[in-house]
């Protein structure tokens, strides 16, 4: 039977790879032991040079083979190493790999010395001038360097079974929302190789739902059938009266186990998880389980601060988290890779829909390079086809021109690979050559003061076929946590703008926003500091207020935010400009110094397709100068309308109608602009008087749900949290994200602190970069990882102005 071994622990490294590590006296012991994921170099946060991190690497590490392995398969597999690798054991070059973003296997069986220890070394190169994908010409991205996934070993009999490939197939009764349906379950099985008399014997089970978090009683297995195996091809089917449906609300997961016998035995095993569902993308859109379903998404990158894409599984899996559950959203896209199969587990677990793709960024290069392209899209279909929440291969380099003898390549192989997948390739022109079979966009028409998307008709050259945006805003306007207060608000906006644009085209099967976070990136882009600034969160997964807007769209978690801090010396002249309301609330109460102002609904929002959009806030005297002053209703309204508009644009920046009004009121009613002056000063109040006490409620089934007081600081705090508190070494250590900001008494966060925090660490946890940071635009973060060793762990978060925070983490280790 099958046997696993993680070999993720005892590697030894070396910046610099060199030829007498392949000998046999070679003393590795001198080297860095490290363990993985691994990246080779460790980076500031910003502001350095890409070239840190591409070198010739050496790992080193010692297999003990048993003398039980002898006559076995032995097979080790590298999930990820970044880019170009070469693998040696005993000395003897073994295999190699031409990706960062595949994993590949290799078959030790023969080379094995049983009974013995054995040197493996892997080399690995991660310089940028390789003649692979992604690499040609810039890369708007940082790719890093070093295995930076698991490494294990299988142990198999001498058949085995090298895939099985579940293919289910749900028939929907009616085209309305169901739970359930009949089903086929085929699946493809292959062997390493091919012996008369073997069978393979299919049972199926319910997986504990991973449904708000429960994992539920398993099922046991139950038997489908048995078929023996021959030459060419198998393929088992069976049909299933009654299965749960999976969804991104209700992701219900199976399991099909496939035992492989002979002569009675069971000699292998595999067990696949899976969900039925039906995913298709038809013209006018994408349509989950019979239903029409808006795709709403963001591109993901898989980096960290200082490590890269070194991360272990619960990071990945935050990751999928954070989108699904902290912003709302029902999809992602892997922009430009595939990405760790512990995010994508994720994915199938909670019900996030994924596009993944192969890497490239806008260069296609030579034969030699177009042949490695293919290649990857053949590793990516066969390695990640068992994802559930996949529903669409990207077979094109992300940005390309067309080239459709290469692009006829990549669709073939990867229809042949998949036949119950379309195929999608991101582009970033109109009406190019569509070998695919969805025409997949990145649209950034949008400006901030036109059109949120274009039409399918203005991007598509085949009317025919579905139509996705895979990209929007982005690089058109970045922003950082630190920016003023009005970028932050218009980044936010334009993220709500094309949303809404989105969701009004009935034609398109939706939108992925560009992107989750912030990233590091090479010399040619991003803010000069090595980073791209175009994340709804920044690099430690804190949300802008961009991240507010997708929150909205969910209804799980009540949400109520203000766009603006409320303080009016952020804004140009004093005047407010404008001020949002971002809540999913059924409507917000607002006060001003406890004085009752107006309560918003959804129906003030200028934004009708969303479920809820960002409410602009046009009042802020309520019935105050009705009551307090000997006007007439229709002149009270009117010296309000003025007040507000004066508010909101300044004196200058009046809007005509507004000027006219103010006209009438002085002909008609013999004001005088001082007058007008002292009811400015009284009723709105901004430069000059004293500071405004400001209170929303947000009310949902009559409650109030949630409560914002914006008011002037008195006093700061730092506040942290954690992704989780229990670590625990699984496959390899484990890490936890830590994040931090800074607020006031009413748990505001303070946007301009960008003050020095220091962190110390007690017992079995070690920190992830420096131990000292500064906070940026409010925010900040680190991480702290295990050491192998159990216990109980603190994390202590200080900074000057504030009291020492601690952070209890509890580790078990094997
Ligand atoms: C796209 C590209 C992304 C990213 C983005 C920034 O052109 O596909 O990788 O660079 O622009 O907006």
């Amino acid at each position: 039977m099958e046997k696993r071994i993680y070999l993720n622990d005892h590697w030894r490294f070396c910046e610099t790879f060199r030829e007498e590590m392949l000998k046999k006296e070679f003393d590795a012991s001198q080297l860095e032991e490290v363990r993985l994921p691994h990246t080779c170099k460790e980076v500031p946060y910003h502001y350095f040079d890409e070239h840190i991190y591409q070198m010739v690497s050496g790992y080193v590490r010692t297999i003990e083979a048993k003398e039980e392995w002898r006559g076995k398969e032995i097979l080790l597999t590298i999930d990820g190493a970044a880019h170009y690798s070469e693998v040696f054991l005993n000395g003897e070059k073994v295999g190699e790999h031409h990706c960062g973003y595949t994993a590949f296997t290799i078959r030790l069986t023969e080379k094995l010395l049983y009974g013995q220890k054995n040197t493996l070394v892997v080399k690995v190169d991660s310089r940028e001038n390789l003649n692979i994908p992604p690499f040609g010409y810039v890369i708007d991205y940082m790719t890093y360097g070093g295995i930076y996934r698991d490494v294990y070993l299988d142990i198999k009999n001498e058949s085995y079974l090298s895939d099985v490939f579940v293919k289910p197939e749900v028939f929907l009764t009616k085209e309305k929302k169901a739970a359930t349906a009949k089903a086929r379950l085929a699946s493809e099985i292959s062997l390493n190789q091919m012996k008369p008399q073997l069978y393979a014997r299919q049972s199926l089970r319910k997986r504990g739902l991973l449904v708000l978090e429960q994992q539920g009683e398993k099922e046991p297995f139950q038997l489908l059938g048995e078929a023996e195996l021959c030459e060419g091809g198998n393929e088992l089917s069976f049909e299933l009266d009654e299965v749960e449906l999976w969804s991104t609300d209700v992701p219900v997961l199976y399991e099909l186990k496939t035992e492989l016998l002979e002569d009675g035995t069971v000699i292998d095993e595999k067990v696949v998880r899976f969900g039925f569902r039906k995913a298709e993308f038809r013209t006018d859109g994408f349509y989950l389980n019979g239903e029409k379903f808006k795709i709403r998404g963001l591109n993901r990158h898989q980096s960290y601060p200082y490590v890269g894409y070194a991360m272990p599984e619960s990071m990945q899996k935050w990751d999928a988290d954070l989108l699904k559950r902290e912003l709302g959203l029902n999809a992602v896209r892997t922009s430009h890779y595939p990405q760790s199969h512990y995010f994508l587990n994720r994915c199938d677990e909670i019900g996030l829909l994924v596009f993944t793709e192969i890497p490239g960024w806008q260069h296609i290069g030579d034969a030699a390079w177009k042949d490695q392209a293919v290649e990857n899209v053949k590793d990516m279909v066969l390695q990640y086809r068992n994802h559930t929440s996949i529903i669409l291969w990207g077979v094109r380099i992300n940005e390309s021109q067309d080239d459709d003898d290469f692009y006829k390549r990549t669709n073939e192989m990867a229809h042949r690979l998949d036949d119950t997948r379309p195929t999608g390739g991101v582009r970033a022109h109109k009406k190019s050559s569509l070998l695919e079979d969805v025409y997949t966009y990145n649209d950034f028409v949008h400006a901030g003061n036109n059109m949120g998307c274009e039409p399918k008709k203005n991007v598509t050259s085949d009317m025919s076929k579905p139509y996705l945006i895979s990209e929007y805003n982005g690089h058109m306007y970045p922003t950082k946590t630190f920016d003023w207060e009005e970028h932050r608000v218009e980044h936010a906006m334009r993220h709500a703008n094309v949303l809404n644009a989105v969701m009004g085209e009935t034609d398109i099967a939706g939108s992925f926003g560009w992107c989750m976070f912030d990233y590091n990136t090479h010399k040619d882009f991003g803010s000069g500091d090595r980073i791209c600034y175009h994340g709804v969160m920044d690099m430690f997964r804190n949300p802008k207020l961009a991240a507010i807007i997708y929150q909205c769209q969910q209804e799980k978690e009540s949400v109520l935010e203000l766009s603006s801090t409320m303080d009016i010396g952020e804004h140009p002249g004093c005047n407010r400009g404008s001020t949002y309301i971002f809540t999913n609330a059924d409507s917000v109460r607002m006060y001003k110094n406890d004085r009752f102002i107006k309560e918003y609904t959804k129906e003030h929002s200028p934004y009708p397709n969303l479920l809820h959009g960002p409410i602009l806030i046009d009042d802020f005297i309520g019935n105050a100068i009705e009551e307090g002053e000997k006007f007439t209703k229709k002149q009270a309204e009117t010296v309000k309308k003025i007040m507000n508009a004066t508010a909101r644009y300044g004196l200058s920046n009046l809007p005509k109608s507004i000027y006219l009004m103010g006209l009438h009121l002085i002909l008609r009613y013999h004001m005088k602009p001082t007058e007008a002056v002292v009811l400015y000063n009284k009723y709105i109040g901004d430069w000059g008087g004293t500071s405004t006490t400001y209170r929303f409620e947000a009310i949902k089934d009559g409650k109030v749900v949630k409560t914002i007081v914006k008011e002037p600081m008195t006093s700061l705090q730092i506040v942290a949290e954690t992704d989780h508190q229990f670590l625990k070494e699984k496959t390899s250590y484990d890490v936890a994200a830590v994040r931090i900001k800074a607020v006031d008494e009413n748990q505001n966060l303070l946007s301009f602190f960008e003050e020095p925090v220091c962190f110390k660490t007690e017992g079995p946890i070690e920190l992830i970069g420096p131990s000292v940071t500064t906070l940026r635009g409010g925010m900040g973060g680190t991480y702290v990882k295990t050491t192998g060793e159990s216990g109980k762990a603190r994390l202590f978060i200080k900074n000057e102005q504030a009291e020492e925070l601690v952070i209890e983490f509890n580790c078990e280790c094997n």
